[in-house]
C-alpha cells in the first residue's frame, strides 16, 4: 500500500467556522489566520476548520496542539497575537486560554 507523504507539523490548529462562532458565515477568521501565515512564511503551522467544537458560547474558539490549548472570544486582532506569541514565540496567550488539555 502506497501512504501519503506528509510534512511534520510544529502546530495544528482547528478553528471552529460553526454556525455560533461564525454567524456571518464568512469564514472571516480563518482566511485572515491563512492569509497571516503565509505572509509570515509559517509553512509548519496547519490550520484546520470545525463545524463545531461544542463549547460555543465565548466562540470563536480555536484549539491548537500539540499543546492542547484552547483559546475563546477570538478576533483578528488576537489571533495575530496568538501567532506571535504562541506560534513564533511557543508562549501561549493566557488571557485568551480557557482550557488546557490535561491539566
Ligand atoms: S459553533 Fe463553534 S464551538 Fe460550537
Amino acid at each position: 500500500m502506497n501512504k501519503p507523504d506528509i510534512q511534520d507539523y510544529r502546530y495544528h490548529a482547528i478553528l471552529c467556522c460553526g454556525k455560533k462562532c461564525e454567524p456571518e458565515g464568512d469564514r472571516s477568521l480563518l482566511l485572515h489566520i491563512k492569509s497571516r501565515l503565509s505572509e509570515l512564511g509559517l509553512n509548519d503551522v496547519r490550520v484546520n476548520r470545525a463545524g463545531c467544537l461544542g463549547v460555543c458560547e465565548q466562540g470563536p474558539i480555536m484549539v491548537i496542539y500539540p499543546d492542547g490549548v484552547w483559546y475563546c472570544d477570538l478576533n483578528k486582532g488576537n489571533i495575530d497575537q496568538i501567532i506571535q506569541q504562541h506560534f513564533i514565540e511557543g508562549n501561549p496567550v493566557k488571557e485568551l486560554v480557557f482550557h488546557i488539555s490535561g491539566e
